[in-house]
């Protein structure tokens, strides 16, 4: 019993909170001027003809990678209308990808592109296995056949600095690399002149001992 009387005050005061913002609503419409443009954008989508089938319900998205990195595409619509393009731009070539049954394996180029139903969702995937500068600005778009509207993504390759630290790691490298190398042949070089002062001194050794026999 005392559960309800609490809920029942609970709901009283959330339909006074309602109430409160209802009242205070329109003063804030009148005052922001963004709030009639909303209203107009969300009336046009729902007077397009069938918006259930015609829509995107995964948008493609701008990514942005370090160089090297993989870069994976994503654009979906319902399985009610499964046909839709997904084309990637490329700066050397143009691949279109058709779903719901299309494929494409551009193993030299290491991309990949392959359509997938899932959770009620006519999916197309777009996967660049490792980027590299020329693949900055790559543009993806998704197209329904019907739908005057299509989706778009951009793909960004930018600089982590492995390439600068890979390049200083090699003059490091190579600078100690040639600095043994040096370091070998020098101690080498001594071991054999060490051995020859050996020999030599052995040979005056020997010269010694004959000039001593001789006397
Ligand atoms: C989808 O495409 C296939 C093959 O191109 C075609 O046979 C089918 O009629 C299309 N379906 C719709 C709903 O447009
Ligand atoms: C790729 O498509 C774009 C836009 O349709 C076109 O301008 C460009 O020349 C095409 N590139 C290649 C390599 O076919
Ligand atoms: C990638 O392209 C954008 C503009 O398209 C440019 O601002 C940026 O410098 C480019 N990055 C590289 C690493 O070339």
């Amino acid at each position: 019993m005392e559960d309800r009387r609490k809920k029942r005050k609970v709901s009283l005061f959330c339909l006074q909170l309602l109430a409160l913002l209802q009242i205070t609503a329109p003063s804030s419409a009148q005052s922001t001027t963004t709030r009639p443009t909303t209203t107009t954008t969300t009336t046009t989508i729902t007077s397009a003809a069938d918006p259930a089938a015609l829509s995107y319900r995964t948008h493609p998205a701008d990514l942005t990678v370090a160089v090297g990195e993989p870069a994976v595409f994503r654009c979906g619509v319902p399985r009610a209308s499964p046909n839709f393009t997904f084309t990637f731009y490329r700066s050397n070539a143009n691949y279109s990808l058709t779903c719901p049954s299309g494929h494409v394996d551009d193993i030299p180029q290491a991309l990949y592109g392959s359509c997938d139903m899932k959770n009620g969702e006519s999916l197309a995937v777009w996967t660049l296995r490792g980027t590299s500068f020329s693949d900055n600005g790559t543009r993806v778009v998704c197209q329904q056949p019907e739908n005057p509207n299509a989706a778009a993504a951009v793909l960004y390759v930018y600089d982590n600095g492995t390439s600068y630290a890979v390049l200083i790691g090699c003059i490091i490298g190579g600078f100690f690399g040639t600095l043994l190398v040096f370091g070998l042949s020098y101690t080498m070089l001594q071991r054999s002149e060490t051995l020859q002062k050996c020999f030599r001194g052995k040979e005056t050794q020997d010269d010694m001992t004959t000039i001593v026999t001789k006397e």
